[in-house]
């Protein structure tokens, strides 16, 4: 095993969204050694060296790319963004069988070489992909977790700032359930600079039910809707995923909205699904189980049944 000093992140896929995580996570200095693996060699190995190109104008890091898994040998994290990616019009379900059986392909390889990392899981469907890896890894089911809806919870603020013209650091709000189209905000505990958006409605009268429900559905399409225009999303998910990465590497006992599999949460189990946890070295610490709405808990239970449904037809 490798002496290292500094710690280490493996990316397994150098496809956009694999190069838009390395990208944001050296300019984030978040690793001192970042490791990209893909099966195709020539572009892996052009990739990383246009990453180390810029190194000149990044916090120090060393930069590796190789089909050959050991580039990822002793990894503090490994991300796993390998995949297809969706094509207009396809949802990420539809993933699900193909992605799947790359994670059966791939991962018992990497956890010989890192059997100590944290793993995230970015590829989708991410829920059903994670659920298959915490199987698959056997490794301890706080080390396996998704990406899950960071992405979405950070559409949803968005979109929330800029309804009422507020900065996004004061709106705090989830969505939780399925990264995809059973997806849930979680309205009735979300908070702009602390009031309660039930009491916003009535103090600026913005954020109506019917505004609300116009937000909730541009954040479901919102990746159908990039993916119309440029094939793909990338940068979205590269920087949300390094603020995971941050979280881990970092210790931080953040609260993020990452898809690991749940005990009891509000009654749900043995499903790989987001809802808001505590992410620090060990990966996922703790479920909180933030109060939920009757309808939330009846959109969060479909939403849970839809991701068992899938993964058990695939044997997960
Ligand atoms: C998206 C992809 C990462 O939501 O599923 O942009």
């Amino acid at each position: 095993m490798r002496k290292r000093t500094g710690t280490k992140l493996s990316i397994v896929g150098a496809g956009a969204v694999g190069t838009s995580l390395a990208y944001a996570a050296l300019i984030r200095g978040a690793a001192s050694e970042v490791a990209l693996m893909d099966i195709n060699e020539k572009k892996v190995h052009a990739e990383a060296l246009d990453l180390a190109h810029g190194s000149q104008f990044l916090p120090p890091a060393r930069i590796d790319g190789s089909s050959d898994v050991a580039v990822t040998e002793a990894s503090d994290i490994v991300v796993i963004a390998a995949g297809a990616k969706q094509k207009p019009g396809e949802t990420r379900m539809d993933l699900a069988e193909k992605t799947v059986d790359l994670m059966k392909k791939i991962v018992p390889g990497l956890v010989e070489q890192s059997p100590e990392a944290v793993f995230i899981l970015v590829t989708n469907p991410v829920d059903v992909v994670t659920q298959a890896v915490v199987k698959i890894s056997e490794l301890p089911d706080g080390r396996v977790f998704g990406s899950g809806t960071v992405l979405d919870s950070s559409r949803l603020r968005y979109l929330v700032a800029q309804e009422c013209d507020i900065a996004m650091s004061n709106v705090h709000a989830y969505i939780c359930g399925e990264h995809g189209d059973s997806e849930i905000p979680l309205w009735s505990t979300s908070t702009i600079g602390g009031v309660p958006l039930s009491q916003w409605e009535e103090q600026t009268g913005q954020l109506s039910l019917a505004r609300r429900s116009e937000i909730t559905e541009r954040v479901v399409g919102a990746a159908y809707e990039v993916i119309e225009g440029k094939g793909a999303t990338n940068y979205a998910i590269g920087l949300a995923g390094t603020r995971i990465i941050q979280a881990v590497l970092r210790n931080e006992h953040s609260i993020l909205p990452v898809s690991s599999m749940l005990h009891d949460w509000h009654g749900i189990s043995d499903v790989c699904m987001s809802v808001p946890q505590i992410v620090g070295r060990s990966g996922v610490v703790k479920a909180l189980e933030l109060p939920v709405s009757a309808q939330e808990l009846v959109g969060l239970q479909n939403s849970a049944e839809h991701i068992r449904s899938v993964a058990a037809s695939l044997g997960f």
